[in-house]
């Protein structure tokens, strides 16, 4: 649909084209969003045309973003589409799992399945093909590690350049690997998350380049196809809640806005709740839903769950709304909770990183503190792939794993290689035990 760019502040809400590349109000500094300038007189049809879709062979229907495009802002550029057939991600049945969260049944949606193993490419894909449609030549994103991964995995399939910047030492291997391995320039600095923000969005303005973080609003557009998608898979029938992970809280965001577009639109007639969960070390955006005021970064956040290791979430006004609106919830967790948490998850055949096994610990302390009922239909976004961070793996399972504070991380759930001598004998005997 035709659509602008709006500022998200309520007593701003100034517009600009939707092919102006700002990330920020230029009258009054607020965040971006994208607004529909039409109302759609075929909505009722969507349904049936995006069911059909998945039956093609072409690579846009394919794509598990560009199928929904209607809800996207991209008319009259189709043509311009870079896709690496994202989307189509799984739901997937987890008895073990919600047992463990307190719950009759679990469904976890997981966008580790996605072409970089995790969410980001939703949004990528959106991000990278406004860079086609502006004619930019170069991207780059600041990351704690899928972001990047995602956009030098889209801007090496559109030939663009792209430059990453990541806190040196604090992202898993996994993820700086894809990095290199997709072409980008890597810049590792000595600086958090935050720091690093700010000093990209400098660069950016300087040399002209088209910076790709979740403050982009295009990103933003295309995360709204989890949500998209998830509901589609499920026959359009909105679960009770709807759990994912809180970094820079680009995510809840998207899922909010996807919400209220489907509900706009008479795609859905119920809200769902969003419930987000935080590390304990890097949680600015629990703090501030629970104590309500002023909104304090955390100046040194810490987490193993290096994806969300983030103080100063940039769109924690966006995710306030959206909170407000779904009746949402917010939680925070331990390094503790997080490892144990994940190895369920892992148990149940399913796997995920750390930050995405934040849900399932958030979860049980929902059903715990009564917030969440057992026979409440929740879907957990698991946010990355489970081999994004082996190291975390290998650490927990042999009781090696430290928290940021160097206390140990007890392997719960840990299941240690055993190391044998080539006798089949000895290995019959261990085995019989
Ligand atoms: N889960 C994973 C696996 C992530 O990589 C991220 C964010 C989040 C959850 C949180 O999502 O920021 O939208 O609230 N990773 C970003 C990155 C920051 O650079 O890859 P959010």
């Amino acid at each position: 649909m035709l659509a602008e760019l709006a500022c998200f502040e309520r007593p701003c809400r100034a517009r600009f084209p939707i092919d102006e590349a700002i990330y920020n109000c230029p009258a009054c500094g607020g965040l971006l969003e994208v607004v529909f300038t039409e109302e759609p007189s075929e909505a009722d049809a969507w349904k049936e045309l995006w069911r059909h879709r998945r039956t093609s062979n072409q690579a846009i229907e394919q794509s598990g973003v560009w199928r929904y495009r209607e809800l996207l802002p991209f008319d009259g550029h189709h043509h311009q589409v870079v896709s690496l057939r994202e989307g189509n991600t799984p739901l997937l049945d987890a008895p073990r799992a919600a047992q463990y969260g307190g719950l009759d049944r679990i469904t976890f949606k997981h966008q580790g399945f996605n072409p970089t193993g995790s969410f980001k490419d939703n949004g990528m894909t959106c991000g990278v093909t406004q860079a086609m449609r502006l004619s930019r030549s170069r991207v780059a994103c600041v990351s704690t590690g899928n972001t990047s991964a995602s956009m030098a995995a889209y801007a090496g399939a559109a030939g663009l350049d792209s430059i990453v910047f990541i806190p040196h030492g604090n992202i898993s291997y996994g993820k700086l690997a894809q990095a290199l391995e997709y072409g980008a320039r890597t810049f590792q600095v000595e600086a958090n998350f935050d720091q690093i923000l700010a000093l990209v969005r400098v660069l950016a303005d300087r040399l002209g380049i088209y910076l790709l973080n979740s403050i982009n609003p295009f990103r933003i557009e295309g995360q709204k196809a989890i949500i998209f998608e998830m509901l589609d898979q499920r026959d359009w029938n909105p679960p009770d809640w709807i759990v994912l992970p809180g970094g820079n809280l680009g995510n809840t965001s998207a899922f909010g806005k996807a919400l209220r577009e489907l509900c706009r639109f008479g795609l859905i007639h119920k809200m769902p709740r969003l419930a987000v969960i935080q590390a304990a070390g890097a949680a600015p955006f629990y703090q501030f839903m629970k104590k309500g005021g002023e909104f304090h970064a955390v100046a040194e956040p810490k987490t193993l769950a290096t994806a969300i290791r983030i103080g100063d979430p940039v769109s924690w006004p966006k995710a306030l709304h959206e909170l407000t609106v779904t009746n949402g919830a917010v939680e925070k967790v331990s390094e503790q909770e997080i490892a144990d948490a994940k190895a369920v998850i892992g148990q149940c055949g399913i796997g995920c990183e750390p930050a995405s096994a934040s849900t399932l610990a958030g979860i049980r302390k929902l059903t715990e503190s009564g917030i969440m009922r057992a026979d409440e239909d929740v879907v957990a976004v698991l946010t990355g792939n489970v081999l994004k961070d082996p190291d975390y793996i290998y650490r927990y399972h042999t009781g090696e794993l430290k928290d940021p504070d160097g206390g140990k991380v007890e392997p719960t759930l840990g299941n240690r290689p055993v190391v044998v001598p080539n006798d089949a004998d000895a290995i019959a005997k261990m085995l019989d035990r």
